[in-house]
């Protein structure tokens, strides 16, 4: 159901859930201060309450409603990457619910840049938690009709277009001095290490960084499998006709697969056109989804991140 914007800001001062455009994907919506408006969001997505939410801002003004520490290395970061697709991590202030972060003592910020998204968060005055507006593990939507295809058609849905970065945004943790990367995304880990004039901090555990990043993520409901090469995938397909499959740049003349899509040859384009393809090919109930790997270079690796959470399988019970 596609609402206006007045209406969208009326429902969420009410403690309802909206999806809401932003530029990386549409968020799940709801008022951070409000903990039954919060508890809608898990329900709806299905999702664990043991993964935080990030609240959305209208601007770095609003930080220290938030956190209780915004050291300089943080300043830095969030002057040159916001409004845009880049989290911030920081501790958290008592007084930020504790549903919104899942009971961490940290709270993840973002300023977004879509324009649609930026009047929400400034006329309605509110933070606002959104999560990808999808069930858990599914994929996550970029445009208004693929969170509808999720959530279903009553979900409340305030259109702005089609998502132009199209993968969600870069997470970092900053802890006084140093950063971590929690999640990578299309502001890459080379760039936040020139502006923060230091490497991230690696640390040898093996626990994930980042609560909730479980490896069955950004799922089609069909199985996929990856291939370093598309001779490999080539060979593959050939044995299985009906396979549908993603793969990067130009097609080959020689191609078997029929049921195909191709990313553009650059990663910039192809984030923005990720999902959307996913969302396509999964359409086609395909026995499996063959996907071309990008190359395993730093301008792709957040590409590389989706693609490698869309093909994992569980391991399968004994
Ligand atoms: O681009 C995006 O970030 C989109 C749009 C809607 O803004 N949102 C998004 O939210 O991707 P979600 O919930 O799908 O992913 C949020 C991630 C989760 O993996 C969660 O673990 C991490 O952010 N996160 C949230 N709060 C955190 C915290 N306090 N500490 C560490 N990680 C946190
Ligand atoms: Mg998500």
């Amino acid at each position: 159901m596609r609402i206006s914007l007045d209406k969208a800001i009326k429902l969420l001062k009410a403690g309802e859930v909206v999806a809401i455009p932003t530029e990386t994907v549409y968020g799940l919506a709801a008022d951070a201060r409000n903990d039954q408006a919060i508890a809608k969001i898990y329900a709806t997505k299905e999702r664990p309450a043991n993964n935080p939410l990030i609240v959305h801002i209208a601007g770095i003004d609003q930080i220290t409603e938030w956190a209780s520490d915004f050291p300089p290395l943080a300043q830095k970061l969030a002057t040159t990457f916001w409004p845009g697709p880049f989290t911030l991590v920081l501790p958290a202030r008592a007084d930020v619910p504790v549903t919104v972060r899942a009971g961490e003592p940290t709270v993840a910020l973002r300023v977004p840049s879509h324009v649609i998204c930026l009047q929400l968060l400034r006329e309605s005055g509110l933070g606002l938690a959104a999560p990808s507006a999808n069930k858990y593990t599914q994929l996550s939507p970029t445009t208004a009709a693929h969170v509808e295809f999720s959530l279903g058609d009553d979900i409340p849905v305030l259109e702005g277009g089609p998502c132009q970065v199209g993968i969600e945004s870069t997470i970092v943790s900053v802890n006084g001095d140093d950063w971590q990367l929690l999640r990578p995304g299309m502001i890459s880990e080379s760039v936040i290490t020139l502006v923060a004039g230091k490497p991230a901090l690696h640390t040898s555990d093996e626990k994930p960084k980042a609560p909730g990043q479980h490896l069955l993520h950004y799922s089609p409901r069909t199985p996929c499998i990856l291939f370093d090469s598309r001779h490999a995938l080539d060979e593959y397909a050939a044995t299985v006709p009906a396979a549908a499959a993603l793969i990067l740049g130009n097609e080959n003349p020689t191609d078997i697969t029929k049921n195909k899509l191709a990313l553009a040859l650059n990663p910039v384009s192809a984030a923005e056109q990720l999902y959307a393809a996913l969302h396509t090919l999964d359409a086609l109930h395909a026995p499996v989804i063959l996907i071309e790997s990008p190359p395993d270079t730093p301008a792709w690796a957040a590409l590389r991140d989706r693609l490698h959470r869309a093909a994992y399988q569980p391991p399968t019970q004994k």
